[in-house]
């Protein structure tokens, strides 16, 4: 199988118990959603949906959303949210790096921690902004490289195995140099803002316990390294609970972002 797509695949499998965290990811979207100036009536794509908390935010405020991901499992999840909610809204499990629509299809085009995930960003965003019709909105949230999400992934890798050669790293993705190098002189008026996501735990250890069962790249970490070397693996956990001590105060963990919005020329 080409690498990619073996990549991919095990993403998939990697990402199906990420439910749970849509309790953090659920404030972060009506952030996002608003930064976008989503309104009723608007064709609005969520990339990488997950659990649909972007899509369904959208879709409250009366704007025409399809959400796309993945994972199954998760879409399942989506489903629910937009029942409970009394939405509407299209659900389509595919790839953002071949995205199932037409050019310019869409106003406006969301990912919340999503297509970061994509192994070649080059052919995540040029996908995003082909379907995006001109005058129409980018925006997506992302996770810096030196902030807590994009050390730990840092760290997460630095355990694992290599990717296969010409994946790129997600926290790429919170550089604001890379970002504006990647949407290039495809979009016009780009705005970077900061955010934080506040995720409650009794301990460090806690978190990491939770993401260790619900975070992709940490699942795989655990699932490669238990059997294998349980030393290695008691080696990461503290190296996790160490750095996540640095962002944790009054039973939070503290995660800031990037959010980038950008209009297509
Ligand atoms: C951190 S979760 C974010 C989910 C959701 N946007 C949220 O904010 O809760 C990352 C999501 O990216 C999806 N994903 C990873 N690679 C993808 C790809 N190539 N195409 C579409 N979705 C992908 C995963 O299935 C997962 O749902």
């Amino acid at each position: 199988m080409d690498p990619f797509e073996s990549f991919k695949s095990a993403q998939k499998h990697a990402w199906v118990d990420f439910a749970p965290n849509e309790a953090h990811t659920t404030p972060c979207a009506a952030r996002l959603v608003k930064s976008a100036d989503v309104r009723p009536g608007r064709r609005v794509l969520d990339v990488a949906c997950g659990t649909g908390v972007v899509s369904v935010t959208a879709a409250r405020i009366g704007a025409r959303v399809i959400g796309l991901d993945l994972t199954p499992e998760l879409l399942e999840r989506a489903k629910e949210n937009a029942r409970i909610a009394g939405v509407e809204i299209e659900w389509h499990e595919g790839d953002v790096e071949k995205l199932p629509f037409g050019d310019a299809a869409f106003d406006i085009v969301l990912s919340q921690y999503g297509h970061i995930f994509a192994p070649r960003p080059e052919v995540a965003i040029g996908e995003m902004l082909r379907v995006l019709k001109p005058g129409g909105t980018i925006a997506f949230s992302t996770w810096p490289p030196e902030l807590f999400a994009g050390r730990v992934f840092a760290l997460t890798a630095s355990y694992l195995p290599p990717p296969p050669p010409g994946v790129a790293p997600p926290a790429q993705w919170g550089d604001p140099n890379i970002v504006r190098q990647r949407l290039g002189s495809a979009v016009k008026d780009i705005v970077f803002d900061r955010a934080t996501m506040l995720i409650p735990a009794l301990s460090p250890s806690h978190r990491r316990t939770a993401a260790e069962k619900s975070s992709a790249p940490m699942v795989r970490l655990v699932a490669a390294l238990e059997g294998s070397d349980p030393a290695k693996l008691e080696q990461f956990r503290r190296e996790y609970d160490a750095l996540a001590s640095e962002y944790f105060e009054d039973n939070l963990l503290r995660q800031d972002y990037l959010m980038t919005r950008a209009t297509k020329i």
